[in-house]
């Protein structure tokens, strides 16, 4: 029974099976001895020298020089709880998800073998996987994100912050789940990632944008807010707060009202980061491509990182795929840790990050 009236819950079959209701995470966790597949720490060699990440003087106090991130293989239920009771409750600050969209296609992917193009089926474990998550509809589905969801919080930093990337199939519940676990207070942004893609339909609108929820643990977290180039006309609305060289924060409010812009001269305008994102989707030609089907841009996670994270922090992917997250964590400076059920997935996150350290692939901050 729900004893305060402002309280909202959504209810699933199975629920609360097996869930002690006393308790804040009734979620069962074994600590298992899990697989790590890549502890990658190595030193950068360039032109024979090694390279440090940071001056010796600059590194990060939170930054331990035997730190060694993290790539486990296996169902992140039971990486997660494992983690959980080594000690890890707490510990990371930013987390990370892309999780599957019922698509038929989760466990499917599509690879390349010299210039053909083949596709791996699922393995056992994937299948019982996409079983255990998708045999009762969108009930099973939101048990399994439940779960997980539950124990991501107790992963998190009391500052950090957790992003969780969806679409219009499960989205509207994931956030209602989320609003339950994290509180509806901490909820901090709907991030729409608008892209141009191929597929329209006549029937209604073309579906063109995810969502990405930003909740944060608590009302104490980090967030560095970040700023976007945008194109405008000087004989357009300029409604918009600039901060101008002196740092003094200026509305432009009415059309050719900035001095600093001449009449129909195209001018780009340094704006505060809004919540739409128009970031394009990987495309066949992108340097960044793999072979593999659901990779998101580097562009999302470099905002992400750079806005909920500072160097040296640990950040978390537990659906890592192709490893997007943890390569931006990586040539951003953070510490990671990654996991995924699906052996192809860790292969190709293992290689990506392998090779960052033989290219010395890094990113610029801002
Ligand atoms: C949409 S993809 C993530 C793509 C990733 N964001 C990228 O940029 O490449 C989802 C991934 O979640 C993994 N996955 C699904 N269920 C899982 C589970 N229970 N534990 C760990 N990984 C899981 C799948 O194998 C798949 O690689």
């Amino acid at each position: 029974m729900i004893e305060n009236k402002k309280y909202v819950e959504l209810l699933w079959h199975q629920k609360y099976d097996k869930v002690d209701l006393g308790e804040k995470t009734p979620i069962e966790k074994p600590n298992l001895p899990f697989q790590t597949v890549e502890t990658i720490n190595k030193p950068r060699i360039k032109e024979g020298v090694q390279q440090f990440l940071y001056p010796e003087d600059e590194w990060p106090k939170d930054y331990p020089k035997d730190w060694k991130n993290l790539l486990i293989w296996g169902d992140n239920k039971l990486v997660m709880s494992s983690l959980i009771k080594q000690g890890w409750a707490g510990k990371i600050n930013l987390i990370y998800i892309d999780p599957p969209f019922f698509t038929g296609a989760d466990f499917t992917v599509r690879t390349k073998l010299g210039d053909e193009e083949i596709e791996k089926e699922p393995s056992i474990i994937e299948e019982r996987a996409y079983k255990d998550t998708w045999s009762g509809g969108i009930a099973s589905y939101l048990k399994y994100m439940y779960e997980r969801l539950v124990l991501m919080r107790e992963l998190l930093a009391e500052n950090g912050s957790i992003y969780v990337h969806l679409d219009w199939h499960v989205g509207h519940y994931v956030k209602v789940m989320m609003d339950e676990i994290f509180g509806y207070e901490n909820f901090r942004n709907e991030i729409v990632w608008n892209y141009i893609s191929g597929g329209i339909s006549q029937k209604a609108f073309a579906r063109k944008h995810d969502v990405i929820y930003l909740y944060t643990k608590s009302e104490n977290y980090l967030f560095n807010y970040l700023k976007e180039r945008k194109e405008k006309y000087a004989d357009i609305d300029l409604a918009e707060c600039l901060e101008d060289e002196k740092g003094k924060f200026i509305w432009y409010i009415r059309p050719g009202t900035n001095p600093k812009v001449p009449d129909g001269v195209k001018t780009y305008i340094d704006g505060f980061m809004q919540d739409v994102w128009q970031v394009p989707i990987v495309n066949p030609q992108a340097e960044e491509r793999l072979a593999f089907d659901t990779q998101k841009p580097e562009t999302l996670l470099k905002r992400i990182i750079l806005a909920s994270s500072n160097p040296g922090d640990i950040i978390a992917d537990f659906f890592c795929g192709s490893g997007t997250t943890l390569a931006v964590a990586e040539k951003l400076g953070r510490r990671w840790i990654g996991s995924d059920l699906s052996k192809f997935a860790i292969q190709v996150t293992r290689k990506r990050l392998l090779d960052i350290h033989n290219s010395k692939d890094l990113m610029e901050e801002g």
